[in-house]
């Protein structure tokens, strides 16, 4: 069972009102224009896949920025809160009125922005298994059985999505409360129970499954 609408990758669509875009990993370090403030903020980072993916986040959310709302690279920079979530400055000015989250995983680097609170997540069908190691730190009572969360690995990475999508949208709050305040009724049509309410996406790429949330 493979639940998820597919998503081309590359091109920017439309999710529950956000503008969303998927781009497959390259290995190693992209090419992405940086501002001065995420130029030190490499500098920092010493770790080889850490950069990587970081970069590969910046150049999706570039991309997306560029092509959902025309803001020109160069001036722009996806730049960490105290929390770690994203926000965007154009020319040094944090835009309050947009949200951007972003994920990556080895094989994919997504983000998704918005005029108010987004979450996104992608998960690889091969990571997707991960789920069951810590399943009784994640899932309620009843919850995996209900929703067929085991049923393979493409179920698997699905509901790890739309957990972690999910978590995501309280920005600030992705370790407390936990996986367990997102609970994961149904993958089709997808439908997660969480406090506040949330509306959630379930996509489909060739080899990830991808999740976005807004407020309901
Ligand atoms: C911190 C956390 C966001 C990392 O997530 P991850 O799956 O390892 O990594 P992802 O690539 O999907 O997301 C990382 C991105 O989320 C964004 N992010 C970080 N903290 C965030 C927060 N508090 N709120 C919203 N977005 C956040 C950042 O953009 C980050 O990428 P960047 O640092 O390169 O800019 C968080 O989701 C996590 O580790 N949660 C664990 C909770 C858990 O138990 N999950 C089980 C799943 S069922």
């Amino acid at each position: 069972m493979r639940p998820g609408v597919p998503l081309e990758p590359g091109v920017v669509q439309q999710v529950l009102g956000a503008w969303v875009l998927a781009e497959r990993r390259e290995p190693g370090e992209v090419e992405v224009t940086l501002g001065e403030a995420e130029r030190a903020l490499l500098a920092e980072m010493p770790w080889p896949l850490r950069r990587c993916e970081w970069l590969a986040g910046r150049r999706v959310a570039k991309r997306l920025l560029q092509q959902a709302m025309g803001f020109e690279p160069s001036r722009t920079q996806v730049l960490p809160l105290e929390s770690g979530a994203p926000r965007v400055s154009f020319d040094g000015v944090p835009r309050t009125d947009l949200v951007i989250n972003l994920s990556h995983t080895k094989g994919w680097a997504v983000a998704a922005v918005a005029p108010s609170r987004v979450g996104i997540d992608v998960c690889d069908d091969v990571d997707g298994e991960r789920i069951a190691r810590i399943a009784r730190r994640v899932f309620s009572e009843g919850e995996a059985e209900a929703c067929g969360a085991f049923a393979s690995r493409e179920t698997q990475a699905a509901v790890w999505a739309l957990k972690e999508a999910g978590l995501k949208l309280f920005i600030g709050g992705v370790f407390d409360p936990g996986a367990r305040a997102i609970r994961v009724e149904s993958l089709t049509p997808p439908r997660v129970v969480a406090q506040p309410a949330m509306q959630v996406a379930l996509l489909r790429l060739p080899d990830a499954a991808l999740a976005v949330s807004r407020d309901a």
